[in-house]
């Protein structure tokens, strides 16, 4: 079993420390701040992830958290799990990531940086100039991109579609495909500048993904054909296959809006348009806006209305709201003079901007709404077309952003129902006469 560096105690570190230890590797992990460290050695997390918490109990005497850079000498792989958030010019900040390079003590024998951060593609060859240029000639340099979605990171880390390595040295390569011997899924070893590339490619056909099925949706919605359907019937086709054609207002995330703005500048940084991506960043930031649209259509004027925002993580299962909609949704109908109230499992409503009303419970938030909008598809939401939720509306209109409504099932319980790309009126196949 190797020891295991890991800098960063943020969600990737935690998640990558707490899965490395479950595989029976000790593992230090080492962080800036104080509280985070505090916390994490005592066994509290510092954010919500499904089975990290049982992950980090079980594994405690594997795992040790320390602010003392000098705690990973000794350690045979030193990960990089820093942020690399996007600058001012959409370019990732690679600061922290160098702050680490800089920061590293003499190290003896021969430990290899691992990085698991998300960075622009070159950035692993201007790091092995910089170890060599400080004398550490003997660390080894590796690209081993992560790929895990948040509320279902440890599924991921444990059962992922591939592991990416890329190495200067296949030696090195080999020492790090090692560390995932007991985890059963190809390995793809390439150059460190592919490897990079791989995880901003993956992220961008996601999004890609996300935005044709979009824009499908929008066509589907002129045209009277209903989304859900055709994602359906198209995502059967097995070069299609059904995933991430979910239509809805739109992704966010931690990882989606920066790392396609970091490829769309790398790219533009090496000389070259990207065009699709540009089309692709564009359609998902008009996709966010068109539930103004739709509230406009139905009940005029938004100015004194109450709109019921349900679910503001920027998906189920995450307290994360880093570029959700529901941050561009809040602002533009307060902008627009609307009474905002939201709801959410987990996520801190008072995150949003302005002054936007909390709820504790789907009832309170849409007694006296006149519109609800289901903006995250939380469990809670699936049953939210019942006669009690009628009853406490002032109007009893739902805009669905994520169609996790039955719209016939919808209507029929007395609501006005709009979905993402699907039929205006009752229409639709599944509507009883
Ligand atoms: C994503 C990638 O999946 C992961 O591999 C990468 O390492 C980090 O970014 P994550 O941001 O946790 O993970 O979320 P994910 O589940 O991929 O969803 C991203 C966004 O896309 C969410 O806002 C989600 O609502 C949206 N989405 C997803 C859709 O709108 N439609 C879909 O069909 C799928």
């Amino acid at each position: 079993m190797a020891k295991v560096g890991i800098f960063g105690a943020g969600w990737v570190g935690v998640c990558t420390a707490v899965c490395f230890a479950e595989l029976g590797h000790e593992v230090v992990v080492r962080d800036v701040v104080p509280e985070k460290v505090d916390a994490l050695s005592h066994g509290q997390m510092p954010f919500h992830e499904a089975d990290v918490p049982e992950l980090l109990e079980r594994n405690l005497e594997r795992l040790s958290f320390t602010l003392d850079v000098d705690d990973v000498v000794g350690c045979d792989f030193l990960f990089v799990c820093v942020d690399t958030p996007p600058t001012y010019s959409g370019d990732a900040d690679l600061s922290r990531v160098w702050t680490v390079v800089d920061e590293l003590p003499e190290l003896p024998g021969h430990p290899i940086l691992v990085m698991k951060s998300t960075v622009p593609v070159g950035t692993g060859e201007k790091i092995r100039a910089g170890l060599d240029h400080r004398g550490l000639t003997h660390v080894g340099y590796a690209s081993n991109p992560e790929f895990l979605a948040e509320g279902t990171a440890v599924r991921d880390f444990m059962r992922p579609d591939r592991i990416v390595v890329g190495a200067f040295d296949s030696a090195d390569a080999d020492a790090v495909a090692s560390l995932y011997d007991k985890i059963d899924a190809p390995i793809v070893r390439s150059d460190v500048n592919s490897a990079e590339m791989i995880k901003l490619a993956a992220n961008a056909a996601l999004m890609t993904r996300i935005s044709f099925i979009n824009e499908i949706a929008n066509v589907c919605e002129a045209t009277g054909a209903d989304v859900v359907k055709v994602a359906e019937g198209v995502g059967l086709d097995n070069r299609i296959g059904s995933k991430f054609l979910r239509a809805g207002i739109g992704y966010g995330g931690s990882c989606f809006p920066k790392d396609s703005l970091a490829l769309k500048q790398l790219a533009s940084n090496s000389g070259y348009h990207f065009q699709l991506l540009a089309a692709v960043i564009e359609v998902n930031e008009l996709q966010k806006r068109r539930v103004i649209g739709k509230l406009s259509r139905h009940l005029g004027s938004l100015r004194g209305k109450t709109v019921a925002l349900l679910g503001i993580a920027f998906k189920p299962d995450t307290d994360d709201m880093r570029e959700a909609p529901s941050i561009v949704l809040a602002s533009r109908l307060l902008a627009e003079g609307a009474t905002v109230r939201a709801w959410d499992p987990v996520a801190d409503v008072s995150k949003l901007p302005g002054s936007v009303e909390r709820a504790d419970t789907v009832l309170e938030a849409v007694t006296g709404a006149d519109a609800a909008v289901i903006v995250t598809e939380w469990d809670e939401l699936k049953g939210l077309a019942t006669a009690e939720v009628r009853d406490a509306m002032r109007n009893p209109l739902i805009v669905d952003g994520r169609n996790v409504l039955d719209p016939a099932e919808a209507r029929r319980a007395g609501f006005v129902y709009e979905g993402m790309g699907r039929p205006l009126a009752p229409n639709d196949v599944n509507v009883e006469a």
